[in-house]
């Protein structure tokens, strides 16, 4: 295991380029289940969950080949309908095999993905849009059984407690394109990473309206072909990045900044006292005297992301004042709270808020990656933190962040990985 070493306290400057979204990557690599056409996608960003993505491609019977950012999907002989506990277990986009290969084989075995650190994560609006299709559902050994005769068309309305779901969507939608007739989706999740999945079936030959809205229509076709596209950039890489320049005052230019996706983190920015600007394709952080305390709830997409939630807690804790953080999507995930506090961040949770004391500066220390986000916090605070932060469990990083140490180095930041 290897841990991260941080010397902080000193602005970085220069170029970083943001990588292919992880959770755009993640979805459409499940939906080449749906053709027996070869494809090609470019832009996927190398990590640990999108490795896993095409491990369980490979142990469902796709060749895959991997050259730089571009994959190439070969289906050269019978397609494997059970998605193995092993990889299914360690990453929970791997659940959204489900829906494609439900709808292209007419039945589908994987594995329920389990809970984890940021909360319970149930699977029941996957499996409410999956038999409002017309499949049955068993659950047996840890397993989802679905089987079909054929997939019908429905109208689904897919919310749940907490807003709608991400993958929910992804799984139904892809089950949707290959039944007969017509579904609709109401709640649909408006994640750019479910545009991005719904151009990529349309590229495919699917017939979807509504991308990007809570009322998706799909018309069922009989079959998709081959497909050659890009994924669009890391939405949740680049607001990791404007939060590190913000924090460490940096004068840094972060190339594919997502700029149009991320208005709900520049809106917050711009009532904490920190401009964020962009020119097209890359954007520019400018922070001018002191920072205000700025609230915040997360909230489904257009809302602001609870994937930036740890990153601009961070940053609130060396903003002085109080602000309150409360996550409306995943209400218990704070673990990243205790962890700050050993840097002399003053956070304290009550229910689903955090309740955060703004300090002058952090201190480093050595602390804990809990989850990835969670372990992108701890990134950003050891760098604006005076002296030295290791941080332990750095697995976690490596799961959503290409080449985070590297890149950081070329900024300036005095970063190193060790042995433990
Ligand atoms: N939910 C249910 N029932 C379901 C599904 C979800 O109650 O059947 C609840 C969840 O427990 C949560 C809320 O609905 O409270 C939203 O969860 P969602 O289903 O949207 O999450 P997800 O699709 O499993 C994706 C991302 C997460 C990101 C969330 C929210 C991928 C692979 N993962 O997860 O990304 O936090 O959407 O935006 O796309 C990350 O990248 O670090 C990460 C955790």
């Amino acid at each position: 295991m290897e841990k991260l070493v941080i010397e902080g306290g000193f602005p970085l400057k220069g170029e970083v380029k943001v990588s292919g979204s992880k959770n755009a990557a993640l979805p459409i690599l499940a939906a080449m289940l749906l053709t027996d056409e070869p494809c090609v996608i470019r832009n996927v960003p190398k990590l640990r969950d999108t490795s896993t993505m095409l491990k369980l491609l490979r142990s469902l019977g796709k060749t895959v080949d991997v050259i730089d950012d571009k994959v190439t999907i070969l289906t050269k002989g019978e397609i494997n309908y059970i998605a193995d506990y092993k990889l299914v277990s360690t990453m929970r986009g791997s659940f959204c095999v489900l829906g494609p290969l439900l709808g292209k084989l007419k039945k589908a075995k994987v594995s329920l993905p389990g809970g984890c650190v940021i909360g319970v994560r149930p699977v029941d609006l996957h499996l409410k849009g999956i038999k409002a299709l017309g499949a049955k559902l068993e659950v047996d050994g840890g397993y989802v059984l679905a089987t079909t005769k054929g997939l019908k068309g429905a109208h689904i309305y897919l919310g749940g407690v907490f807003g709608s779901s991400v993958l929910a969507t992804a799984n139904v939608m892809m089950a949707a394109v290959l039944a007969e007739g017509e579904t609709i989706i109401e709640s649909a999740a408006c994640e750019p990473e479910i545009e991005d999945l719904t151009n990529c079936l349309i590229a495919m030959g699917a017939k979807i309206e509504g991308k990007g809205t809570p009322r998706i229509r799909i018309t069922g076709v009989k079959s998709l072909h081959g497909v050659s596209y890009e994924i669009i950039h890391d939405r949740i890489e680049a607001g990791t990045y404007i939060l590190l320049a913000a924090m460490t005052r940096s004068n840094i230019t972060i190339v594919n900044g997502c700029y149009q996706h991320l208005m709900a983190l520049t809106d917050v920015l711009e009532q904490a006292g920190v401009n964020v600007i962009s020119d097209g394709n890359n954007v520019k952080v400018k922070v001018k005297g002191g920072l205000q305390p700025v609230s915040v709830n997360t909230y489904p997409y257009p809302g602001f992301p609870t994937d930036l939630q740890a990153q601009f807690m961070a940053l609130m804790a060396v903003t002085p004042g109080v602000s309150i953080i409360t996550d409306k999507v995943y209400p218990d995930r704070f673990i990243h709270i205790a962890e700050l506090n050993r840097m002399g961040a003053n956070i304290r949770r009550e229910g689903m808020c955090s309740i955060v004391q703004g300090i002058p500066v952090l201190k480093g220390a050595p602390v804990m990656a809990s989850d990835l986000r969670a372990s992108a916090a701890l990134v950003i605070a050891g760098l604006a933190a005076k002296g030295k932060t290791e941080i332990h469990r750095i697995y976690h990083l490596e799961r959503g962040y290409e080449n985070l140490d590297q890149k950081l180095s070329m900024l300036g930041a005095k970063i190193r990985r060790e042995k433990e």
